[in-house]
């Protein structure tokens, strides 16, 4: 019955019936193939938001649906009480590529941020029992983004998200984004871990320097304390690298990833080193539908495909490609300030709001986003080709250039 309902009665049912959390683009996705989704109306979209970066093999990989197929099937579900085949090569194989040890499988990003918050305090007070306890706290950067729970929000810098919610989690602090003095000062011996995205997605696609990252790693050493790289975006193959952390030579404690690992469905890991993993024991943490066949499975298949020789380089070349363009873009319209990003983890920041740039670019048959309102950022799938940038470009420039000269005939006129 509701198969049959047209758009506009989805939207009208919609409007009284969901929750109202999210603002949606006005189409009706019904299918994907390659980089592309496809509406009800059967008009094509160039898909340059991969489905916020988790599309990273594109839609319908014919793999992934073998995959999918088969082992739907066979076992669906069966709860963490019981062994399956594919938990333990997943994790040892994302153990390896991170260079850690153990790996707790959960169901979104936020939810293994809550787990490395909660597995920070666990090591913290496994090996510093005296009481009373006060290595509790956990730092975080400002212009960050880890997750909407209550302890991923007291990590998550935005105080627009944060404030309506409050009291938040006690002992969460933000230090200065690439602000070693900041960094140093807030990072005590009461420090029980750190959380850092090596590139900050929601952020506006905004790098860590090495330098803090490097320092956070001696800091972090020096008392005891993890450090937690949130890959949940940046990981798996976005930037050209397997992690964004590896740019750096960076030995982190701990790194979590979600996003694109089971192919579109939900699948996150806290990847561990041994040391740290050891501080939870049976009862102390766990979930429902964490680390189920299906998605292991289909994980196991996405670390194969991203794994094969040229794939990664693939990503770096059609990535520097796409960055050079977008600079070229720059040189000719001064309403791009900045381009940032790398690999296909790419953005640009424009002097004026980049709403209508996404509206008019979805007229257009192109998707991107916008964040930080006036960030525009590309996450495309993995596998997307050299002529899908030339098309976009060509998009957006008389898109930028109209928007350019309309802000400035309304500050003419202001
Ligand atoms: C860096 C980062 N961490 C955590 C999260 C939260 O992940 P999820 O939405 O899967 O809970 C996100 C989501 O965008 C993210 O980008």
């Amino acid at each position: 019955m509701t198969a049959m309902m047209n758009f506009e009665a989805i939207r009208e049912l919609e409007s009284r019936v969901l929750v109202p959390t999210y603002e949606r683009f006005p189409i009706l996705a019904v299918r994907g193939e390659g980089c592309c989704l496809f509406d009800d109306q059967g008009k094509k979209y160039v898909d340059f938001f991969g489905g916020l970066a988790v599309n990273s093999l594109g839609y319908a990989h014919p793999e992934i649906l073998k995959v999918l197929r088969d082992e739907s099937e066979t076992l669906l579900h069966v709860s963490n009480l019981f062994y399956h085949s594919y938990q333990a090569p997943l994790a040892e194989q994302l153990a390896r590529w991170a260079g850690l040890d153990r790996v707790f499988f959960g169901n979104s990003g936020t939810e293994v941020v809550e787990a490395a918050i909660k597995l920070a305090r666990a090591y913290a007070r496994k090996r510093y029992p005296t009481e009373p306890f006060e290595r509790y706290e956990i730092l975080a950067v400002q212009n960050s983004f880890h997750g909407r729970s209550l302890g991923a929000l007291s990590a998550t810098w935005p105080e627009k998200y944060r404030k309506p919610f409050a009291p938040l989690v006690p002992g969460i602090r933000f230090v200065g984004l690439n602000d070693l003095a900041s960094l140093e000062a807030n990072f005590t011996s009461r420090v029980a871990g750190i959380l850092i995205e090596p590139i900050q997605g929601e952020g506006g696609v905004v790098e860590i320097s090495g330098e803090f990252l490097k320092a956070a790693e001696t800091l972090s050493r020096k008392h005891d304390a993890l450090l937690i790289c949130d890959e949940i975006q940046c990981g798996l193959g976005r930037t050209g690298r397997l992690f964004a952390f590896q740019k750096f030579e960076l030995s982190p404690d701990v790194v979590l990833v979600a996003k694109p690992l089971a192919a579109g469905l939900p699948l996150a890991a806290m990847i561990a080193r041994e040391s740290a993993a050891q501080a939870l024991s049976p009862g102390l943490h766990g979930t429902t539908f964490g680390g189920g066949p299906l998605q292991c499975r289909l994980a196991l298949k996405v670390l194969e495909i991203i794994g094969r020789p040229g794939f990664l380089e693939g990503v770096r070349k059609t990535g520097a490609y796409f960055r050079r363009q977008l600079e070229k873009l720059q040189q000719e319209l001064p309403v791009i300030s900045e381009v940032r990003g790398e690999g296909l983890m790419l953005a640009v920041q424009l002097t004026v709001p980049g709403k209508a740039v996404v509206r008019q670019a979805l007229e257009a048959g192109f998707l991107i986003n916008c964040t930080q309102e006036n960030v525009l950022r590309f996450l495309p799938p993995l596998t997307l080709e050299q002529s899908h940038v030339d098309a976009l470009v060509e998009v957006l420039r008389p898109i930028l250039a109209g928007l350019a000269s309309q802000h400035k005939s309304q500050e003419v006129h202001a």
